[in-house]
C-alpha cells in the first residue's frame, strides 16, 4: 500500500500522509488540510471515523473483539492480576516488579486520608443527589486541598499525583455511598489491600464486624480492572481535551466523571438494571421491549446494547457474564432480574434488527446484576464504574501532557444567518 492518500477537491489534488500504527490500524493524517486546501475542513460528527491522538495505552479491535492494555490481554489481566497491578501498566506501560508494586501499594496507602473539611462539603449535599454529581464535584474540590499543579515534566510529582488521586478516590466513593444510606462517614484501614479497604468503606456496619466476602472482592476486583481503560471513549476524550488546556489533574477527573455519567455512556449500567426491573413489574414481557427497541419512532433503547466500537462481541462483557454467574450462584442468590436479562439477550442475539446492525450485550449488561448482588444500590453503579477507569484517564491525561499536545479545539461548519443589520428594540 502507498503511504500517501490522495484528495482531489475540484480540479485541484492533495496528497497526505499515511499514519500506521504497531498494529497496523491506519490513518490519514490531515494536519495540513485546511492550509493546503485554502480553508476546507473534515466533519465528522461523533467523531466516528475521526482519530484523536496517537496513544500506547490501549489497543482495541472492535470486529475481533480483542482489548489489551499495554499489549496485555485483558482475558490474562482479568484472571492473573490485581487492579493496582493494571493500574501501575496503565499510568507507568509496563506491569511492576514486586518491589515496585510493594512500594505503589504502600505509597497509595500513604495517601489513604482526605482532609475533614472535605466531609462539610459533602454533608451540605442532599441525601438523595446523584453520586455521580457529588463524586464530581468532591474530586473538583480535592484541587482545593491539593493547589500545587503538576509538574509534569518531574516523574516524582507525576507519581505523587497519581498515588494521592488513587488513595483518596476510594473514600469519595464510600462516603457518597454511606452519605445515600445515613451511615457515619469512616475512614477505611491500612491493615487491607485497595479492594478490601474500599468494601470496608462502603459495607461496614457501625455496630457490627467487619466480614470480608472474598467471593464479592474477587469480583470486585475483575469489574475494577474491566472498566479500567477503553481508548478514546467519550469521557477518556473529556479528560484529555479539558487537560490539552493545562487544566489541572483533579479538573480533567472532575469532567470526565461528568461526561460518564450519561445512560449512553458509563450511565448505561444504571439503565440497565432499571430497564429490566420497569420489564419485570410491566409483567416481564420481553418481547414487548423488544419490539419498543426496534420501534423507531419510540425513543426506547435496549440498555446494554450495542457499542460504538465493538462490532462482534464486547470481550469484557464475555468475562463479566462469567463472573455475574458465579458470583450469584457462590452467594445462591436467586435473581429473576436475571432470567429476563438472559431472554433478552437470547432475542436480540437472534433479532435481524440486532444482527444487522451488530449489536451485542456490552460491559454494561451484566455489570449491574453484579453490583446488585454485592449489596450496592443502584444509582452508585456508575460511580463504581468511575473508580475503575480512574488509572485509565490518569495515564492517558499524563499521555497527553508528556506529547505535549496541543490544545484541543475542533473548528465547524456555520450554518446560521448571513450578516444582517441591527433592528432598534423598538422597531422589532
Ligand atoms: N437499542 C436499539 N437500537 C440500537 C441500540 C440499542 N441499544 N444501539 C444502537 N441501535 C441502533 C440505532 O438506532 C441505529 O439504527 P439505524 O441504523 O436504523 O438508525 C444503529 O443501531 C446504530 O446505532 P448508533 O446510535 O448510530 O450507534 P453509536 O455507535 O452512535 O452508539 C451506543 C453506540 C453505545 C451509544 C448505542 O449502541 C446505545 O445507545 N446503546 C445503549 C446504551 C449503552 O448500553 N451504552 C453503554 C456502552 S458500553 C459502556 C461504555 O463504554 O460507555
Amino acid at each position: 500500500m502507498s503511504n500517501k492518500a490522495k484528495l482531489i477537491i475540484g480540479d485541484n489534488s492533495y496528497e497526505f500522509p499515511l499514519i500506521k500504527g504497531t498494529e497496523n490500524e491506519v490513518a490519514i493524517n490531515v494536519k495540513t488540510l485546511r492550509g493546503a486546501t485554502n480553508g476546507v475542513i473534515t466533519i465528522d460528527p461523533g467523531y466516528k471515523n475521526t482519530g484523536s491522538c496517537e496513544s500506547a495505552i490501549t489497543f482495541l479491535d472492535g470486529e475481533k473483539g480483542i482489548l489489551r492494555y499495554r499489549g496485555y490481554s485483558i482475558e490474562e489481566l482479568a484472571n492473573k492480576a490485581d487492579f493496582l497491578e493494571v493500574s501501575y501498566a496503565l499510568i507507568f506501560g509496563d506491569l511492576p516488579n514486586n518491589e515496585q508494586l510493594a512500594k505503589f501499594k504502600e505509597d497509595i496507602k500513604e495517601n489513604s486520608l482526605v482532609d475533614d473539611d472535605v466531609r462539610k462539603i459533602l454533608e451540605a449535599f442532599p441525601k438523595n443527589a446523584h453520586p455521580m454529581g457529588v463524586l464530581s464535584s468532591l474530586t473538583s474540590a480535592l484541587t482545593a486541598f491539593n493547589p500545587a499543579f503538576v509538574n509534569i515534566s518531574s516523574e516524582e510529582d507525576m507519581y505523587n499525583a497519581v498515588v494521592r488521586i488513587l488513595g483518596k478516590f476510594p473514600i469519595l466513593v464510600g462516603w457518597t455511598m454511606r452519605k445515600k444510606k445515613g451511615l457515619h462517614l469512616n475512614y477505611g484501614s491500612k491493615s487491607l489491600s485497595y479492594v478490601e479497604n474500599l468494601m470496608y468503606l462502603m459495607f461496614k456496619h457501625p455496630n457490627e464486624d467487619f466480614q470480608m466476602n472474598p467471593i464479592i472482592k474477587r469480583a470486585l476486583d475483575k469489574l475494577l480492572i474491566l472498566h479500567a481503560d477503553h481508548e478514546q471513549n467519550c469521557s477518556t476524550s473529556t479528560v484529555r481535551i479539558v487537560g490539552s488546556s493545562h487544566a489541572g489533574l483533579f479538573a480533567s477527573l472532575s469532567a470526565g466523571i461528568s461526561a460518564l455519567w450519561g445512560p449512553l455512556h458509563g450511565g448505561a449500567n444504571q439503565a440497565v438494571l432499571e430497564m429490566l426491573e420497569a420489564i419485570k413489574a410491566d409483567g416481564g414481557d420481553t418481547k414487548k421491549y423488544m419490539a419498543k427497541a426496534k420501534d423507531k419512532n419510540d425513543p426506547f433503547r435496549l440498555m446494554g446494547f450495542g457499542h460504538r466500537v465493538y462490532k462482534n462481541f464486547d470481550p469484557r462483557a464475555k468475562i463479566i457474564k462469567a463472573a455475574a454467574d458465579e458470583v450469584l450462584n457462590d452467594l445462591g442468590i436467586d435473581d429473576p432480574i436475571l432470567e429476563i436479562a438472559r431472554g433478552l439477550e437470547k432475542e436480540a442475539l437472534n433479532d435481524p434488527y440486532f444482527v444487522d446492525r451488530k449489536l451485542y450485550p456490552n460491559v454494561d449488561f451484566y455489570s449491574g446484576i453484579i453490583y446488585r448482588a454485592m449489596g450496592i444500590p443502584v444509582e452508585m453503579f456508575t460511580v463504581m464504574f468511575a473508580l475503575g477507569r480512574l488509572p485509565g484517564w490518569i495515564a492517558q491525561w499524563k499521555e497527553m501532557r508528556l506529547k505535549n499536545e496541543p490544545i484541543g479545539r475542533p473548528r465547524q461548519i456555520y450554518t446560521g444567518e448571513n450578516l444582517r443589520p441591527f433592528t432598534e428594540l423598538e422597531n422589532r
